[in-house]
């Protein structure tokens, strides 16, 4: 197997597993933690009334849902997504929206020239591709001429204290992660504008724009100290850098990680920031 198809079965297994499983239970919670991101992203995604649009890596269909409200009964809206538990989550919520469809599979080699669409949009959907510029290839040709993506990626994970003050936490407990590799897929893949660049010139789009965006991310989805903490050993990196550890090294790593989070409660949740790129680019033909 090449790196790329590795690192392809990796997310393959991932999202199928405890991963898209803790997400399709935690449906409700991720909504409200990542809603913040939801207006900017639409905002700066601009899908007109009764136009195509995809979106990528949807998980749990929020922005489906979001984006099938603003293109209206005239428009279309396919969700694209590898998690099958996620996926399964997003047709449940959209049965009664019947101008959304979905599509469960690797967005890299679904065929996906007969969706037609003005715009592709993804929220933290397109930074786990094994090979991104086949994948962002195969996502062009959804596109019809003059096509566009807009998708939202994290920053680098020191401008992301969400994540990184319970990892920190917990490092004080287990090894640090591995440093990932240049081309490795993850949450913070794509927090190098001059990568982004790259792999989307290579994969036939024009040159690319980045707006920073600040958002304020409530951990806890407006609950307390104690959900923050357990929230955060549950996903992400946080997540990998505990997983087989014995019980008392985890139970040592959520009391580090409480204490850390304890700064950011206040009666309403727990509010730290987080860093994001807006990217936005056109087809290049
Ligand atoms: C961080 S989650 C974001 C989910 C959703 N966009 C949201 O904001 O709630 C990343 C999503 O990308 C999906 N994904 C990862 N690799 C994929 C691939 N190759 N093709 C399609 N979807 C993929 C995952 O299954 C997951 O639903």
């Amino acid at each position: 197997m090449t790196p790329a198809q590795t690192y392809n079965e990796d997310q393959r297994t991932f999202w199928n597993g405890i991963n898209g499983e803790y997400w399709a239970r935690n449906q409700d919670r991720m909504d409200r933690i990542l809603a913040p991101m939801n207006g900017p992203l639409l905002d700066f995604a601009a899908p007109a009334a009764g136009s195509a649009v995809v979106d990528v890596g949807c998980g749990c269909g929020a922005t489906t849902v979001a984006l099938a409200s603003r293109v209206g009964p005239a428009g279309r809206v396919t969700g694209i997504d590898i998690s099958e538990p996620m996926l399964g989550r997003a047709r449940e919520r959209l049965r009664e929206h019947s101008n959304t469809t979905f599509l469960l599979g690797d967005a890299a080699d679904l065929s996906l020239k007969n969706l037609g669409a003005e715009l592709i949009v993804s929220r933290f959907g397109v930074m786990f591709f094994g090979d991104p510029v086949a994948a962002f290839s195969n996502l062009r040709t959804a596109l019809v001429p003059g096509g566009r993506i807009h998708f939202a990626c994290w920053r680098p994970i020191p401008e992301n204290p969400w994540l990184q003050v319970p990892l920190h936490a917990a490092y004080e407990h287990v090894p640090r992660l591995p440093k990932p590799g240049p081309e490795e897929p993850g949450p913070f893949s794509f927090a190098d504008p001059e990568r982004v660049t790259r792999i989307l010139i290579a994969a036939g789009f024009g040159m690319p724009t980045f707006r920073p965006l600040d958002i304020e991310l409530d951990i806890a989805a407006g609950g307390t100290l104690e959900d923050a903490a357990i929230h955060a050993v549950e996903i992400g990196p946080t997540r990998r850098a505990l997983a087989e550890q014995p019980e008392e090294i985890q139970a040592l790593a959520l009391e580090s990680i409480r204490r850390a989070l304890a700064p950011y409660a206040a009666p309403d949740g727990v509010k730290l920031s987080g860093a994001v790129w807006l990217v936005g680019a056109g087809r290049a033909d």
